[in-house]
This record gives structure tokens, sequence and C-alpha cells, in this order.
């Protein structure tokens, strides 16, 4: 099972990021869970250079194609989502990738709470199928935690777990 993992930050010190990493470290044996990079590569979204997909945006298409499921973590910015993730997903409403597309919103921090539901709101009006059991918020925030540490607290992983185990039935 190939699942691909979308951060909505470009930060190198990204907690989202580090939570998608450590996720992947959570995944059993015939799951394996690849942190995307190239959203960084992706122009701004523009209705007019769509057709055919610039290559970046034809890369991202390809890889969630290929994915069984789709997990996405994105910061909360002026309680909206990050400017990274909208513009994914904006390229990738005309290309219907998102279709039927099982998906994982995972909420790094606790408190942020208008954008994990925006974004709910968008991958539900592009299609995707969101999975309940596996879309959660962390307790508790990951806020200076390496991946290790994210690895070694409790809640933390069983958090992991349960998005795990969520997007294995899905
Ligand atoms: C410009 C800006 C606006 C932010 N707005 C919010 C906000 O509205 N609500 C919130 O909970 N956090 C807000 N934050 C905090 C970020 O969501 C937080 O730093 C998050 O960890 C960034 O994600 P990252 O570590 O993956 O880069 C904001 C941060 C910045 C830089």
């Amino acid at each position: 099972m190939n699942i691909l993992a979308l951060s909505g930050s470009l930060r190198a010190a990204s907690e989202n990021t580090r939570l998608l990493h450590a996720l992947a470290q959570v995944a059993p044996a015939g799951m394996r869970v690849v942190v995307y990079a190239g959203l960084g590569e992706l122009p701004l979204f523009n209705p007019d250079i769509e057709l055919p997909n610039p290559p970046a945006v034809e890369t991202l298409r390809a890889a969630i194609n290929a994915a069984d499921a789709v997990v996405i973590a994105s910061p909360e910015y002026a309680h909206g989502v990050s400017a990274v993730i909208k513009n994914a997903l904006d390229w990738m409403v005309g290309n219907e990738s998102f279709v039927n597309k099982p998906v994982a919103l995972l909420n790094a921090a606790p408190r942020a709470t208008h954008a994990y539901l925006a974004l709910r709101e968008t991958v539900t009006m592009m299609s995707a199928r969101v999975i309940d059991d596996a879309s959660l918020v962390l307790t508790q925030p990951i806020t200076g935690m390496t991946e290790d540490e994210i690895l070694c607290h409790p809640e933390h992983v069983h958090v992991l777990s349960r998005v795990i185990a969520g997007l294995r039935v899905k």
C-alpha cells in the first residue's frame, strides 16, 4: 500500500513535515508512506497555463494517481490553509486526481481549527473521500520536538497509529 504525504509547509524545520516523516516511521511492513518534496516547485495556479499541466504539476498528479491514499498535514496561517497546500490542491481540481481518492487530514496543531476545517471542505468539494477514522488532531503541540521525540511520545504515537489503522481499512 502506497501512501503519499503532502505537507503544507516549505519550512526546513516544519512541524507538519516532521510529523509526516514520523508517520512514515510508524507505518508497518507492506505500507510505504512517502513525504512529497515537490510542492515548492509548483507554479502559482493560473488556469491560463493549465493545459497541458506544467511538468511539476504533472509529477504531482502522477504521484497522487499512483497512491492508494493521500495524507495532508498543513499549517494554519491567518485562520486559513497555507498557500502552499491550497496552490497544490487548486492545480489538482482540473485533472480530477482527488476524485474518489481516500484522504486523511492530520492536524499537527490542536488550536489550528480554522485551516483544518477549510482543508476538509476543499478536498470534499474536490470529491475526495475523507477517511474520518484516519483524520485526527494531535492532542498536544509538537513544537520543538524532534522526529525521535515525537516517536517516543505515547500520545503522539497513539494518534499516528490510529491514522495508519484508518488508512489500512480505507
Ligand atoms: C504568518 C503566520 C500566520 C499564522 N497564523 C496562525 C493562525 O491563524 N492560527 C494558528 O493556530 N497558527 C498560526 N500560525 C502558526 C503556524 O501555524 C505554526 O507556526 C505552524 O507550526 C507552522 O507550520 P510548520 O511548522 O509546519 O511550518 C501562523 C504563523 C505564521 C508565520
